[in-house]
């Protein structure tokens, strides 16, 4: 009976609203988000579960547990899955941080992706198929993956992809992409694969902002300048901080003095009207620049439904309380909410 529109009503023809799942939410042990995500979005990403340190934990030992309840998931409630993620320096089974050997290395990429695309080709929508390979200067990251087989991984991940997944959209994604010298980096990237005629359907820009600058500029430009490579753009982890962003402090927690806790933490009572206003101002004005943009984007992708499970939370400094997206800690929806909805 409530007559708010959703969010997936609202932008259908425009572009596909997702939004991150956690585990208790595949498993259907949060009834309060369990609620809003079918009825406000049409596509899932998992936040964690189908990681490769998930996935396969031991060497060519895999746990497909999890991964097959959030297919069932979707499923049930007409969602569609974009996998999240195949390659990725982070969140990797310990024996990769170890491994030594260029050809176990080239054996792990090879078999993980075969293994994991091809049991959910035609399961899942997409998947992320490598993640954030890029440094900040555009120049590739030293990952496990580019010091053992070269920059050359991203082109040979997405072959084998292709070989596996005949039938799943395959995606880059990585975050900062929508700055200058990442973009370039991405751009050379993207057009390497394409001229080694592998097939890559899109580019995911993570979308992880501050409410005090939301790059608006270079997101245009991005938009731009990714989908005259002629594939899909996505904004597909968006969520935005209004907390304050310290530099050296990944892992900190808050709980060391009071002064400390009160200017990094400055919210922990409550979101003051003002700060409200400002992340629908944001949100809005980020919505109205998408709309600009509907033919180029396909997806926008909340990364969490509510404030309360966000991982922002979390990041970089632990036990915060952080209020980037559009439900609050009770599962209603925000000012920001609203302003998204009047905007489309
Ligand atoms: C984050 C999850 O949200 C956290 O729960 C986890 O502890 C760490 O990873 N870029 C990505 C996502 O591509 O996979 C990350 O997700 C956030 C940054």
């Amino acid at each position: 009976t409530d007559p708010t529109p959703s969010l997936k009503e609202v932008f259908k023809k425009d572009f596909a609203i997702g939004t991150a799942l956690n585990t208790q939410q595949i498993e259907e042990k949060d009834p309060g988000a369990g609620l809003l995500i079918p009825a406000q979005f049409e596509a899932v990403t998992p936040e964690n579960i189908m990681k490769a340190a998930l996935l396969q934990p031991e060497w060519n030992r895999y746990n497909f547990e999890l991964a097959d309840k959030l297919v069932a998931y979707a499923e049930r409630h007409h969602l569609k899955v974009n996998a999240h993620t195949l390659i990725w320096h982070s969140q990797l089974p310990r024996y990769m941080y170890r491994m030594s050997s260029t050809d176990s290395v080239r054996q792990f990429l090879h078999d993980h992706i075969t293994t994991v695309a091809g049991r959910y080709d035609g399961k899942v929508y997409s998947w992320d198929v490598v993640n954030e390979a890029l440094n900040e200067d555009g120049t590739m990251r030293k990952s496990v993956f580019q010091q053992k087989l070269g920059d050359d991984f991203v082109v040979e991940a997405f072959r084998i992809a292709q070989q596996a997944a005949p039938h799943t959209k395959l995606y880059y994604n990585d975050y900062n992409i929508e700055q200058p010298a990442k973009r370039a980096g991405a751009i050379a990237l993207i057009k390497k694969i394409q001229a080694a005629g592998v097939r890559i359907d899109g580019v995911g820009i993570q979308g992880h902002w501050s409410v005090d600058h939301i790059p608006f500029e270079q997101i245009e430009k991005s938009i731009q300048e990714f989908s005259s490579l002629g594939i899909e753009v996505m904004f597909t982890e968006l969520d935005i901080s209004v907390l304050p962003a310290p530099k050296n402090v990944v892992g900190a927690d808050i709980s060391q003095n009071a002064a400390y806790n009160e200017k990094i933490n400055p919210y922990a009572g409550g979101l003051p009207d003002s700060m409200q206003n400002k992340l629908a101002s944001g949100y809005e004005a980020l919505f109205r620049l998408f709309l600009k943009y509907d033919k180029q984007i396909s997806r926008i992708t909340f990364w969490g439904v509510d404030d309360g499970q966000s991982w922002l939370n979390d990041w970089p400094v632990r036990g915060r309380t952080n209020y980037p997206l559009l439900f609050d800690r009770q599962f209603k929806p925000k000012p920001a909410f609203y302003k998204v909805i009047e905007a489309g």
